[in-house]
């Protein structure tokens, strides 16, 4: 009996024991492990926002940026040279929306970011208009005329009086002379086609190519009367006036050395936007051998050594 008893008080014991533990671990296993996952998996989302928030900020920055650039780019325009089409854009536009729109887009970026200063097409020479090189070239208008360091200036923004008729320059003939024997020292042959030429007949000239070719072919190759280099007495065009002189051994070698005789290739290969006008292989300019030198080391034009633009305002 007493055996029969404990046997009964023994399973009752193991049955009730083994019910309360499955309540206990049923709680503790589940629930915080569920709520654990949730949690990380709540971290997990939160985390993965920032990360997209923070690449949403770098892009905007990005964005940012690049708007930036472009506005800058926007603003540098008006400063550079306006091609003659741009010019025209914006005088006769009546007013309306999209003629107002250009200057809003130009003046924006002016707000946010400083203006842009001139860089010069070779950026390893100085330029008169950098702040290392030393003073601002010395401007000088005299009779309707401009002078940058002595050098008269004539090209599309600065022309010269349709009066001024100085003929060639006897230095500058001089000058060509010495340049035509050294050339001859080394076999080569240059002549002079083209020396001064007056208002009159350049207004001849230009008018003929406008009636063959129109105004606007016959302005990317010759000059208006009043604006033409040849007036000044100083500009000489040698040999073939045409483009098959390009590349020829005397072409190649008056690149190469008429500086040393003063003289510079005014209208280089690359250059149009720059002097506004194509490459003229056979178009020299006497400038001075001090002017020539400092010019053709530079791998400056005319234009962007003195800082100045040309175009028909
Ligand atoms: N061919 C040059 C640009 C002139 O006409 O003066
Ligand atoms: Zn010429």
């Amino acid at each position: 009996m007493k055996r029969r008893l404990f046997i009964t008080l023994l399973l009752a014991a193991v049955i009730s024991c083994t019910g309360y533990g499955k309540d206990i671990v049923g709680q503790s296993d589940v629930l915080p492990s569920a709520s654990t996952a949730k949690i990380t998996s709540g971290t997990a989302k939160v985390q993965s926002e920032t990360t997209s928030t923070t690449k949403a900020a770098a892009s905007a920055t990005t964005s940012a940026a690049n708007i930036e650039t472009t506005a800058t780019t926007t603003a540098e325009t008006p400063t550079q040279a306006p091609t003659a089409a741009q010019s025209n854009e914006a005088a006769p536009a009546g007013g309306g929306a999209a003629a107002q729109q250009p200057a809003q887009q130009q003046e924006q970026p002016q707000q946010s970011a400083p203006a842009p200063s001139y860089t010069p097409s070779n950026t390893t020479a100085p330029s008169p208009n950098d702040s290392n090189y030393g003073a601002a070239p010395t401007v000088y208008n005299y009779d309707g005329m401009t002078y940058i360091q002595g050098v008269l200036i004539a090209n599309k923004s600065y022309s010269l009086p349709a009066g001024f008729a100085p003929g060639l320059d006897q230095t500058c003939l001089n000058q060509f002379y010495k340049l035509q024997n050294a050339a001859s020292q080394q076999g080569l042959n240059i002549w002079l086609s083209s020396g001064y030429r007056s208002y009159d007949y350049q207004a001849q000239i230009y008018n003929n190519y406008v009636a063959r070719d129109g105004q606007a072919a016959a302005d990317t190759y010759s000059a208006r009367p009043g604006y033409s280099e040849h007036q000044t007495g100083l500009a000489i065009d040698v040999n073939q006036i045409d483009d098959s002189f390009i590349g020829t051994p005397e072409a190649v070698w008056l690149e190469n050395h008429c500086h040393e005789y003063g003289f510079i290739l005014r209208y280089p290969q690359g250059k149009q936007d720059i002097t506004g006008y194509k490459y003229e292989s056979w178009h020299i300019r006497y400038v001075g051998t001090d002017m020539s030198y400092a010019i053709h080391n530079s791998g400056l034009t005319l234009e962007e050594y003195f800082g100045i633009d040309s175009y028909y305002h």
